[in-house]
């Protein structure tokens, strides 16, 4: 089995379900993750999802990545918008980083359509709900290598 796929998720997404669900939805953080486990499985691939609302803790699990994931799959939320020291830790890795987001930021208010996460992503999901994470968690193991067709 390869290295899992880190599936990172940043502040208040531990309360979706009850957060804004007209924006966010009504799944679960566990639903999402249950379905990203479920599409990775489809690749011979794991996932390891974490959620934290602190900011170092988000950095010290990037920095496990460089070493303990063959890619990262994270969900910044609002940090995506204002950390400089998340951009930083993103930027020391060598595996493929996918940012994804249940709502579509850059059609949401003009402090969103900045995120500094997208500078160090190999590519963005944005706006399919809990299937931005199914796809990014798609797009990872296509770059991990566990695609083949
Ligand atoms: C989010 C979008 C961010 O702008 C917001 O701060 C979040 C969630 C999303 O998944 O749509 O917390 O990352």
């Amino acid at each position: 089995m390869p290295k899992p796929i880190f599936v990172l998720s940043g502040p208040n997404l531990n309360l979706l379900g009850v957060r804004e669900p007209d924006i966010y939805g009504r799944e679960t953080l566990a639903d999402i993750d249950a379905r990203c486990a479920a599409r990775a499985a489809l690749f011979g691939m794991a996932v390891d999802c974490r959620q934290s609302n602190h900011e170092g803790q988000l950095i010290d699990w990037v920095q496990e990545a460089r070493e303990a994931a063959s890619a990262l799959v994270i969900n910044p939320a609002g940090y995506g918008h204002t950390s400089v020291a998340l951009l930083d830790a993103l930027k020391t890795l060598a595996i493929p980083v996918i940012e994804c987001h249940l709502s579509n930021p850059a059609a949401r208010e003009a402090f969103r359509k900045t995120t500094y996460v997208s500078l160090a992503a190999t590519g963005v999901v944005s706006g399919f709900g809990g299937t931005s994470y199914e796809l990014a968690v798609e797009a990872a193991a296509g770059l991990a290598g566990a695609i083949r067709s």
